[in-house]
């Protein structure tokens, strides 16, 4: 933190500033959970310095992290949030932004276009906060599977003598030391059926993203074909450096 808020410091030196813009876990970074502490440090420093706070939750919102908003964890309320991805929760086209009333400078009518609105993902969004969040139970849910992922990545981790994995939710990553290992990786599970996104500023890490709504079944068999799938690599060469 103290090195963002110096580089930020000088930043803010020479031009005022209009906004942080920050994903509470990075998701094509690489899955990198901030901490509660930096976001609840971050919050104040902003207003301090007269910018708004946006937390781009278009990948780790929805519930992905357990509960709806990513942000919950921490305690705080930005200024604005950007949703997308899973909010339609049908795979439908949607996004919304979200903005503190005080900043709400539209009236009725006058942010209009073409191509404003997918009326079927309004339907099924409204829908899916119906079922899944009218209670706690996915957030629960969300929360215990990503325990048995966690350890799960961690044993394989251990066997192989990777790095440690790192994650919250149903937001994982099981990083490598070797270049184009996360690649080779996500290449043999994906011939065993199983997709697997690379990320990480160097593509070092196999990503996890599993559905919500992932049965213990698929969860296992998921876990075990990427298990099966660093074995078959890590069997025809070293994955660490
Ligand atoms: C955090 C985050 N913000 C923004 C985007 C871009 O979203 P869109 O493709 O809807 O423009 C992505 C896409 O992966 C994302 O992960």
């Amino acid at each position: 933190m103290a090195g963002l808020v110096r580089s930020l410091d000088t930043a803010a030196a020479d031009a005022p500033m209009a906004a942080v813009v920050v994903e509470t876990v990075q998701g094509e970074g690489g899955v990198n959970p901030a901490r509660p502490v930096w976001l609840r440090t971050l919050a104040p420093w902003t207003q301090a310095h007269g910018a708004l706070l946006i937390v781009d939750d278009i990948q780790m919102g929805c519930g992905r992290t357990g509960p709806f908003f990513s942000f919950e964890r921490a305690g705080i309320i930005p200024d604005l949030v950007c949703l997308s991805k899973s909010l339609s929760g049908y795979g439908m086209p949607m996004a919304l932004t979200l903005l503190r009333p005080e900043y709400d400078v539209w009236k009725p009518g006058e942010h209009n276009g073409t191509f404003r609105g997918y009326d079927p993902a309004f339907v099924t969004a409204a829908r899916t906060l119906e079922l899944f969040w009218s209670d706690g139970a996915l957030e629960a849910r969300t929360a215990a599977l990503g325990e048995r992922v966690g350890g799960t990545l961690a044993r394989t981790a251990h066997r192989y003598g990777l790095p440690a994995p790192r994650g919250l939710g149903l937001a994982w990553a099981l990083p490598f030391d070797r270049p184009g290992a996360a690649r080779e990786v996500c290449d043999a599970a994906y011939r065993s059926g199983l997709l697997l996104e690379t990320a990480g500023p160097y593509d070092e890490v196999a990503k996890l993203l599993p559905p919500l709504t992932v049965t213990d079944e698929q969860l296992t068999h998921g876990l075990d074909t990427l298990d099966a799938a660093v074995a078959s690599v890590a069997g025809a060469r070293t994955l660490a450096v």
